[in-house]
C-alpha cells in the first residue's frame, strides 16, 4: 500500500515533519494502532476528533517518552510514581491531576481537569515521540465506536486514503487497549487490559478493582459506558452452540473446523485469545456474517478485558 511507511530514520523523520505542521498520522502501538497529533496542537486535536467522528466530550490519551517531559503538563503522585517505575512503558494508562500551565490543548482533555498519560513501549512509536518536542495525543485509529486496528491495513480499512502516512510497526503484540486506572480520589481501574487489577493492587498494596459498567452509577470517564468496539453486528454472549448461520467465536481444542467457527486460542491461551480478539471481528465482517455468537469466556487475568470489550461490543 502506498501510504503504508516501514520503521526507517527517513520515514520518522517524514512523519516528525508531518505532526509539526499539525496534520494527523497513523501510528502502531504494543496494544492497538492509534491515529497521532500534537497534543499542544487545538488545530491538530480537532482535526483527530472529526476524522474519528468521535463526541467532543470523550478525552484523549497522551503519549510520552519520558518523565521529564510528562513533569511539564501533569502532577506526578506517589501512586504514579510506583505503578510507573514498575509498569511503563507499557499498555498502562494514568489519570492524572493537568497542571495549570501546561500547553495540552484542552480539546484534548475534553476540557476536564484531568489527563489521561500513556508511555508505549513499541519501539516504533517510541522513537518517533523521542524525536519530538511535544506529547501526542493517540486515540485508536477507528471511527468512533468500532473496532480498533492491530495492524496498518486495519488502519487503511478504516480510513482508507483519509489518512496519507501509516507508520508500520508490525502487528500490535497485545491486540487490545491499554489498562485505564485513574489515580486522583479513589483510585479506580476505568478500563481492563492487560495489566491487571492483582497486579496493581500488589504494587500499591491496596485493593484496586474494576467495576463492571452496569454498576457504574456516574460516568466519570466519557465514553466508557456507550457500545464501542462494535464490528456492528449483533453479538450474543456467553453460548454454549452455534445456530447455522450465525460466526461462532471459541475458544480452546474441542472445537472442530467447521467454516462458521473463529476460535480465539485453540490452547486456549487467554492472552492469544486477547491478540486475535479484533482480527477475528474484522474477518466475520468482511465475511458478511449478520450475527455473531460467543463462548463464555473465563473471568480472569486479561479475560476480563475481552469480557468487557464483548459486552461493550454486544450493546444494542
Ligand atoms: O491502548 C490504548 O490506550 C490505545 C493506544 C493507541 O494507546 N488508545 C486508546 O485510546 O485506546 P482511546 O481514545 O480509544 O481510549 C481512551 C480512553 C477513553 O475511554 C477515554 O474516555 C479515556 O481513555 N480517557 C481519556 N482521558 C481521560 C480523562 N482525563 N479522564 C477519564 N478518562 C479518560
Ligand atoms: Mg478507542
Amino acid at each position: 500500500m502506498k501510504n503504508i511507511y516501514k520503521n526507517s530514520i527517513k520515514n520518522l523523520n517524514v512523519a516528525k515533519n508531518i505532526l509539526c505542521a499539525n496534520k494527523i498520522i497513523a501510528v502502531p502501538t504494543e496494544t492497538v494502532y492509534g491515529l497521532a497529533g500534537n497534543a499542544y496542537s487545538n488545530a491538530a486535536v480537532k482535526k483527530i476528533f472529526k476524522l474519528k467522528k468521535r463526541p467532543k466530550i470523550n478525552p484523549l490519551i497522551i503519549h510520552y517518552d519520558s518523565l521529564k517531559k510528562l513533569n511539564k503538563d501533569a502532577y506526578l503522585n506517589s501512586n504514579f510514581k510506583k505503578l510507573y517505575y514498575k509498569l511503563s512503558p507499557g499498555p498502562i494508562t494514568y489519570i492524572l491531576k493537568k497542571k495549570k500551565n501546561s500547553k495540552i490543548s484542552n480539546f484534548a482533555n475534553a476540557n476536564l481537569q484531568t489527563i489521561a498519560v500513556r508511555f508505549p513501549k513499541n519501539k516504533t512509536i517510541k522513537s518517533l515521540l523521542k524525536k519530538l518536542n511535544f506529547p501526542l495525543a493517540i486515540p485508536s485509529a477507528n471511527i468512533s465506536s468500532a473496532v480498533s486496528p492491530t495492524d496498518c491495513n486495519d488502519v487503511v480499512d478504516e480510513f482508507g486514503n483519509k489518512i496519507k502516512f501509516i507508520l508500520d510497526g508490525g502487528r500490535s503484540a497485545i491486540g487490545l487497549e491499554s489498562t485505564v486506572i485513574k489515580l486522583i480520589g479513589t483510585i479506580k481501574i476505568m478500563r481492563p487490559g492487560l495489566i491487571s487489577e492483582k497486579e496493581i493492587s500488589k504494587i500499591l498494596n491496596k485493593k484496586v478493582t474494576f467495576t463492571k459498567p452496569k454498576k457504574i452509577k456516574k460516568v466519570i470517564s466519557p465514553g466508557l459506558l456507550k457500545r464501542h468496539y462494535s464490528p456492528g453486528i449483533p453479538i450474543k454472549l456467553n453460548c454454549k452452540k452455534n445456530d447455522d448461520k450465525a460466526a461462532f467465536i471459541v475458544l480452546g481444542k474441542k472445537y472442530n473446523n467447521n467454516k462458521n467457527i473463529f476460535n480465539l486460542s485453540k490452547k486456549n491461551d487467554l492472552k492469544e485469545a486477547a491478540k486475535n480478539l479484533y482480527k477475528i471481528f474484522r474477518k466475520i465482517k468482511k465475511l458478511k456474517y449478520k450475527r455473531i455468537r460467543v463462548v463464555k469466556i473465563p473471568y480472569s487475568g486479561i479475560g476480563i478485558a475481552i469480557n468487557d470489550r464483548l459486552k461493550k461490543a454486544s450493546y444494542k
